[in-house]
């Protein structure tokens, strides 16, 4: 064998053992998949590499994504959109061009992204909203809230709220000819928290007089205390969004300081005094039995730090809301939520479904096997996941069912 030729051999081996991650079974085009990831966690890499050498945020790296995703609105012969501005806040609108005069149904979309990346401008959610607007008749308002590191909580959650009070005026909905009884709001992933909070805050606000009719949260982050839940446990490796990468998301929506995530990372970073609070995501009440598997429930492997006493949002109900007792949740609206087989947010999702159904809410529960977190975004292009496809048929067909 020529020197060339082991070199090359040599390279091959490296280079697979770089794309391999391990793709469980049932996952279909579980290859793609595989590249996808990889390309994930090269980025991972590099923003690592920069961040070390002191060039760049983390979370300006993974941006990356977002900027070379980025499609301009563009009308086409069913929907015009345009960019526009909502209390200030940068919006992307998709209104159908339906011939009929009868008023139009609505919904308030909010991309994910982990409250750092993400845009209404990526060509998923794009095409999400586009295809939304069209099947549907309706108003779509995909909300480009700012993000972190650069702005923390509440800067997220009160950007969207403050579009969400615009739009839901009468005055608003009429120029736009929107049925008010028939808005909707929806989120994906760091979306799905922010449309869970937005939709809890405005049952209880006396200047919103427009009610929500449904809201969506497709596989939702919806709690900051407990990050050792059995889905982290099951899920910490998992292609696309890693227990570590879900960590710094959450850190991050915080602050910068690593201290935090460092906590995080060993779940000790809710103050002791706080300790009651973990009633709200007592998995072992709250989970289905199939979900629980054989782990056991320990109140003592968490808590203690003192590092959270700093970030009181870490405990706030509109960056976590799950952290609310039952009085909070009745009245919300019909609630459809979608978890994943292979996500750690999966029992955030789960233990939401309980809560909500404890509390008298109607909730339509869709778990999908052999779906891992983000799998609604991989929907053209190379990067489309049949599963991906499904997810996003399921949800508007419900959508169009139910609005
Ligand atoms: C969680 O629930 C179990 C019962 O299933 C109970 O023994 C435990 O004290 C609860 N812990 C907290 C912190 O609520």
């Amino acid at each position: 064998m020529g020197i060339k030729f082991q070199g090359l051999l040599l390279a091959s081996v490296l280079v697979a053992y770089y794309i391999y991650s391990p793709i469980p079974e049932n996952v279909e085009d579980g290859w793609r998949l595989m590249f996808m990831n990889a390309l994930f966690r090269s980025l991972g890499h590099v923003a690592a590499i920069a961040e070390k050498l002191g060039f760049a945020h983390y979370m300006d790296v993974m941006m990356m994504i977002t900027t070379m995703d980025y499609t301009p609105p563009v009308s086409d012969e069913k929907v015009i959109v345009t960019d526009t501005t909502f209390n200030d806040v940068p919006v992307r609108l998709y209104i159908p061009k339906g011939k009929s005069d009868s008023l139009k149904r609505a919904v308030i979309y909010l991309h994910g992204g982990g409250w750092c990346v993400g845009g209404k401008g990526m060509k998923s959610y794009d095409f999400l909203s586009r295809w939304t607007s069209e099947k549907l008749n309706a108003v779509v308002v995909s909300v480009d809230y700012r993000l972190a590191p650069k702005y923390h909580f509440p800067t997220q959650f009160e950007d969207v709220y403050a579009v969400a009070k615009y739009f839901l005026q009468s005055s608003v909905l009429d120029q736009y000819k929107v049925d008010s009884s028939r808005v909707c709001i929806a989120g994906d992933s760091a979306g799905g928290n922010l449309a869970a909070a937005v939709a809890q805050q405005l049952l209880h606000d006396p200047e919103v007089k427009v009610k929500l009719k449904i809201q969506a949260l497709i596989y939702p982050a919806l709690q900051t205390i407990d990050l050792d839940l059995p889905s982290y446990r099951d899920n910490e490796n998992m292609p696309i969004l890693p227990k570590s990468l879900m960590v710094r998301f959450w850190s991050e929506y915080f602050t910068t300081d690593a201290s935090l995530r460092e906590a995080m990372e060993t779940n000790q970073h809710v103050p002791a005094e706080s300790s009651d609070i973990f009633k709200f995501v007592n998995w072992s009440i709250w989970l289905p039995e199939k979900f629980k598997k054989g782990y056991v429930y320990t109140s003592s492997s968490h808590g203690s730090s003192k590092v959270g006493q700093k970030y009181p949002g870490l405990l706030d109900p509109r960056a976590a809301p799950l952290l609310v007792d039952e009085t909070k949740l009745r009245g919300l609206p019909l609630t459809y939520i979608i978890t994943c087989q292979y996500d750690v947010l999966r029992d955030d999702g789960l233990m939401y479904v309980s809560r909500l159904r404890e509390a008298e809410v109607p909730v339509v529960h869709e778990h999908v096997e052999g779906a891992v977190h983000g799998s609604l975004t991989f929907l053209m292009g190379p990067f489309n996941l049949p599963v991906g496809q499904k997810l996003a048929n399921n949800y508007i067909e419900w959508l169009n069912e139910n609005l």
